[in-house]
């Protein structure tokens, strides 16, 4: 029986490919490298170590980027106000690969360390079948032999001294990472306590706000139809339009700036609710771009109605329908808003903010004559008489019934 394990290095993975070998199966790891900074070949020696009897590194960072984080960008995606979802987005790309070199190593099997408490084992699964109907699903961590013998992290590393796994790395921090080129997510551990702040030293990608430059960095952002697809830094004029390039230098630089911090307590998909810390430099300053040029070019009705579907968006990639009609159905209605979202945005980064200091596209609905104040265009400003009137009937006559609202 061979199974594909989607292996990280870490002590969970580690440990499930020792418990899978021993339990009689044999074992091929695999990677997806989406960006973390992650030694993949001494993962790789480890798993091989251990005893797997391959194990398979893909570079999926482009594909991440194109297929999953500019979609991403382009609609607006935001869970609860503020996750942008670094790590459910990374999830429908990671087991399309693995689902890919399940079928070139004719793995019948494909397993993964999440645990039965989160979103990431329904994304994983959820992705898979809808893939491969066919593929079957070892979960370790819902397995009642598993579960008795291991209660959790501290069972994990008897085991893994038992079995000579090292551990060194993973003691240094107490809690959960996931990180891909779009963010690194916190959780669990001494995180768990919501009233206790993290750590500074938890943070990797950003600085502290208080210890960014003093100066501020201006940069341009070009989209098109939606996508960025050009970065320029205004005072060095280094420019990047590879998809991949263009995210990296914004995590650098907004990195550098402390931009992209979210401290939160978010509604997990089986119903718990679970404190959470990420960095999402790059994304954060794009998200905030893009949302501007959006409702300068869009008609309103179409941004408004685009919002809503946004937020159904977002809901379907968080609770693991990535791959599903209806997320495909919304896509397709959110990329046709997009056709006019084309222009560029000027922002400065300074102290952990992103602020936008102007716009500019040629597929804008703005008319500069026709909003100045300093001219009368082509609007009849007598019919704002009518609008009003009109528009005051209805007030009027709930003051004729009611007398008026209570709260003034
Ligand atoms: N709570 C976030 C989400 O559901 C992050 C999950 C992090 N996963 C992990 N295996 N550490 O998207
Ligand atoms: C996990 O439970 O494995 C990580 C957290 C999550 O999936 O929500």
């Amino acid at each position: 029986k061979k199974v594909l394990l989607a292996y990280s290095g870490g002590l969970d993975t580690s440990c499930i490919l020792k418990w899978l070998l021993e339990k009689g199966y044999e074992v091929i790891c695999f990677m997806a490298d989406v960006g973390q900074d992650e030694d993949f070949q001494q993962a790789r020696d480890k798993a091989l170590k251990i005893g797997a009897s391959d194990c398979v590194v893909k570079d999926v960072k482009f594909h991440f980027v194109e297929n999953f984080v500019w979609p991403a960008i382009k609609m607006g995606l935001i869970y609860e106000k503020r996750y942008l979802m670094g790590t459910s987005l990374a999830r429908p790309c990671i087991t399309l690969a693995l689902i890919e070199t399940a079928k070139e190593h004719n793995c019948a099997y494909i397993s993964h360390g999440a645990t039965g408490k989160g979103n990431d084992q329904i994304r994983f699964e959820l992705s898979a079948y809808a893939l491969n109907p066919a593929i079957k699903v070892i979960a370790v961590w819902r397995l009642p032999e598993f579960c008795e013998r291991f209660q959790g992290r501290n069972d994990l590393l008897e085991y893994a001294k038992e079995n000579s796994i090292p551990v060194a790395a993973t003691l240094k921090k107490p809690w959960s990472m996931d990180a891909n080129i779009m963010h690194i997510s916190y959780e669990s551990g001494i995180l768990e306590d919501p009233s206790q702040s993290a750590p500074d030293d938890l943070y990797t990608m950003t600085k502290n706000p208080q210890h960014a430059p003093n100066n501020p960095t201006r940069i341009d952002i070009v989209f098109n139809h939606g996508i960025p697809v050009r970065c320029t830094n205004l005072t060095t004029g280094n420019t990047y339009e590879i998809p991949t390039h263009i995210l990296q230098y914004l995590n650098q630089i907004g990195g550098e700036h402390g931009i992209g911090r979210v401290d939160l307590v978010e509604n997990r998909f089986v119903g718990l609710k679970s404190r959470g810390i990420y960095e999402t430099p790059g994304c954060k300053i794009l998200y905030e771009a893009h949302l501007d040029l959006e409702v300068y070019c869009l008609d309103r009705e179409i941004f408004r109605v685009k919002s809503f579907l946004a937020d159904k968006m977002a809901e379907y990639v968080y609770n693991g329908f990535w791959f599903s009609p209806e997320a495909e159905y919304v896509r397709k209605c959110l990329d046709e808003s997009q056709r006019s979202v084309n222009g560029r945005v000027t922002i400065e980064l300074f102290k952990g903010n992103v602020s936008i200091i102007g716009r500019e596209s040629i597929s804008s609905l703005y008319n500069q004559e026709l909003v100045s104040m300093n001219v009368h265009g082509q609007l009849d400003y007598t019919a704002a008489t009518g609008f009003i009137e009109i528009n005051a009937i209805r007030l009027k006559e709930h003051y004729r019934a009611y007398g008026s609202t209570p709260n003034n």
